[in-house]
């Protein structure tokens, strides 16, 4: 199959190099000028007061939901009110127990691990992390064979912030050994445009509401998204015309970058389309979805059907993906619109 570069898609909202810096500047650093997530920030609120209050660092919180969604800045917005450091690992990046020994035994007393994509960590590593998130300790074997003994390291009291896409993957004793879960969902419409509001500001970019509102209702309801769609709107801003984001710039920038009225781009197209005509609106298994498109199986998973989910246009079933009234509706709207366009 062929393999595709979906990095640098405008609408992909996983992490990309571009966001970092970005992220920086734009990232919010208390609860109070995070926007959205109403129920988690209450929920926080309390658990970070209660902990302050007995002078004790928080129970371990696991974050789920899509990428884009702001786990990671959540993370640092709690290390920022509880004043205490973040270090920053992942899953993927603990390749060996020693590693994670490596990192516990440098934190210091209330400090926060954030560990990303927590449901890639393999087997051998989980079973170091049990003790450590449990009794604050590290079983180290010293030796080999018949005279091995186990060495138990205490560690300062600190807390694990694990983030997953896929809280499915995470084990049951791991999942078991957060004092706390929250699941982040999909943005308001409101909530994204006073997102947008805020990034244009820091940035000191003039945005009139019209444009703010065309970037918002693309932004596939996920902050990254937005602010990435609202560096790119200005770009274009920037060169087409003196600077100043009107809707009209707005739309004609975003029709270049070929995102549609639901920031749907051409990949999300294409895979309605290839359910609807090869498999006849399914149900189609997502690997013949990635045969017919020429997509990976994973991206088509993690950046693409989330957002279709959510805004109901495909459907989950057992027998696999099927596109519903609503999608085939948005795409038979917009293949009549391209036809009148060409007649
Ligand atoms: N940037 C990314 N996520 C955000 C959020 N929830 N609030 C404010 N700015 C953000």
């Amino acid at each position: 199959m062929t393999q595709k570069n979906n990095d640098n898609r405008i609408i992909n909202p996983t992490e990309s190099n571009g966001d970092l810096a970005l992220d920086q500047t734009l990232r919010p650093k208390t609860l109070a000028e995070y926007i959205g997530q109403e129920n988690i920030k209450e929920n926080l609120r309390i658990f970070m007061q209660a902990a302050k209050g007995r002078s004790e660092p928080i129970e371990h919180v696991l974050l789920y939901g899509a990428p884009g969604l702001g786990k990671t800045t959540l993370a640092h917005v709690i290390a920022n009110e509880m004043a205490v450091n973040c270090r920053v690992t992942s899953g993927p990046a603990i390749e060996k127990a020693g590693d994670l020994a490596a990192i516990l035994t440098n934190l210091s007393a209330g400090d926060i691990l954030f560990i990303d994509e927590i449901h890639r960590l393999n087997k051998t590593i989980e079973e170091v992390l049990y003790p450590a998130m449990e009794d604050y300790a590290l079983d180290i074997i010293i030796g080999k064979g018949p005279s091995a003994r186990t060495l138990r390291l205490d560690l300062p009291r600190f807390t694990i912030i694990g983030a997953t896409t896929k809280i499915s993957l995470l084990s049951g004793p791991l999942r078991d050994r957060f004092g706390s879960t929250y699941r982040l969902d999909f943005y308001q419409a409101e909530d994204i445009s006073k997102i947008i509001k805020r990034s244009a500001g820091i940035l000191n970019i003039e945005l009139d509401s019209g444009a703010c509102e065309q970037i918002a209702a693309r932004a596939r309801r996920t902050p990254r998204v937005a602010n990435r769609l609202l560096k790119r709107v200005r770009d274009y801003a920037q060169v087409k015309a003196d600077g100043q984001i009107t809707a009209d710039i707005s739309l004609r920038a975003l029709q270049m970058l070929a995102v549609d009225e639901l920031g749907l781009d051409d990949v999300d197209r294409k895979i309605i389309s290839a359910i609807l005509e090869k498999f006849n609106g399914g149900p189609a298994g997502l690997n013949s979805i990635a045969a017919a498109t020429g997509e990976e199986m994973a991206t088509i998973e993690d950046v693409y059907e989330p957002y279709l989910l959510q805004i109901g246009f495909i459907e989950r079933t057992p027998r696999g993906r099927m596109v519903t009234d609503l999608g085939k509706k948005h795409l038979g709207v917009q293949g009549k619109e391209k036809q009148k366009l060409l007649l």
